[in-house]
């Protein structure tokens, strides 16, 4: 007789559903009998531009190396980090993606009994995270797509043990300023772990979001994390980190797998790292970007959620699964956010010039259509 695992799972997990991620190219490529190249994917907040030359360069003198474990404290790049951030190096925390930064939190902090505090409408790897180690997710109504940092300091108890906060935020791009942010981290109680997530921090140019960083001397309960997925084009790879007071650094040391973090992937994050020029194209090609598909979607009526990410939330006035549907027949994959209660939007990753035309082509014909 064979067992309920579901059943025998922790309650936690037993209620959460899968992570549900953009479709791949070659998924679409092979439904649809296409050829991979004429698809467009703008559905995974990825790097348009492709990776940086030179962190291709360190890959491929990396690969030589193969037959090694990584270097499991990852010195090099936590050296870089620490100087490029300006903080000491027993303050960083490198992860497999800066996802595995919120599960190492989650991990040492969340138990049953305790709970995490974030927004509605935030990244679905908070609720993730949480349940999957049996504590509360404590889920915050949004204010104009936005996090309510006033409604979220007043959900924040004797049992939360973490507070999930992002800027900008994923999937809606909102974003809260310095102000708001030292009131914020001002008024939390020191037992919870504010985890400042900065995913897509580097797109955000124009200087209006605070750098958490410069927040965390006086605060010695928050963790910034940040990504190389995103601005230094490094998705496939899975590099992020966290940058903490060495005590939390401490802690997440404790529980992370001991090489967490490839070898591949830290000689291409060290070199990407170096990369300004990569930097200052990937952030000119997005602010590009989003004026384009903002201008594409003034001229067919839509609304939209403006963002400093690279992506947007697009309202398409119907619902969106059918839409996302038919650009998917379109050869375009774009990102559904209904389980991001976000029913009527979609949202779209910031592409090349070529890329956001393509997507605002079979937008037109999809909703002329329907
Ligand atoms: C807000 C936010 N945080 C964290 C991540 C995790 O990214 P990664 O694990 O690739 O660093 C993402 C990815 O989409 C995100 O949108």
């Amino acid at each position: 007789m064979s067992s309920d695992f579901l059943a025998l799972a922790q309650p936690g997990v037993q209620k959460l559903s899968p992570y549900v991620p953009g479709k791949p190219v070659d998924e679409l490529a092979r439904e649809l009998n296409l050829d991979p190249a004429s698809i467009v994917k703008l559905a995974s907040n990825e790097n348009p531009l492709g990776p940086s030359p030179k962190a291709l360069a360190a890959i491929a003198q990396a690969a030589a190396e193969l037959t090694r474990y990584p270097d499991g404290n990852g010195f090099e790049l936590k050296a870089a980090l620490a100087e490029r951030c300006g903080v000491k190096a027993n303050q960083v925390t490198l992860g497999n993606g800066s996802n595995d930064i919120l599960e190492l939190v989650a991990r040492a902090y969340l138990a049953p009994g305790l709970n995490a505090v974030f927004s509605e409408h935030a990244f679905a790897v908070y609720p993730i995270a949480t349940q999957a180690v049996g504590a509360q997710a404590k889920v915050v109504p949004a204010k104009a797509w936005g996090h309510d940092l006033d409604a979220m300091l007043a959900a924040v108890d004797d049992n939360t043990r973490v507070v999930f906060i992002a800027n900008p935020n994923n999937p809606t791009g909102t974003w809260f300023y310095a102000d708001a942010l030292a009131r914020f981290l001002a008024k939390v109680p020191d037992h919870a772990l504010v985890v400042l997530d900065e995913a897509y921090i580097e797109y955000a140019t124009g200087g209006e979001l605070p750098d958490g960083l410069k927040f965390l001397a006086d605060h010695p309960n928050l963790l910034v994390s940040r990504t190389f997925s995103k601005a230094y084009g490094l998705a496939a790879l899975r590099v992020g980190y966290g940058l903490s007071s060495p005590a939390i650094a401490d802690v997440l040391n404790r529980v992370r797998q001991p090489f967490n973090v490839n070898s591949l992937a830290q000689a291409a994050a060290c070199a990407a790292l170096a990369d300004t020029e990569y930097m200052v194209a990937s952030r000119a090609l997005n602010d590009a970007g989003m004026q384009q598909l903002e201008q594409g979607f003034r001229e067919l009526g839509l609304s939209w959620i403006d963002s400093k990410g690279n992506f947007i939330a697009v309202d398409v006035g119907r619902e969106g699964l059918p839409v996302y549907q038919g650009l998917l027949r379109e050869g375009v994959i774009v990102r559904p956010v209904a389980n991001y209660g976000m029913p009527n939007f979609l949202r779209v990753t910031i592409g090349t010039e070529a890329e956001n035309t393509r997507f605002l082509k079979a937008l037109t014909k999809v909703l002329a259509s329907g």
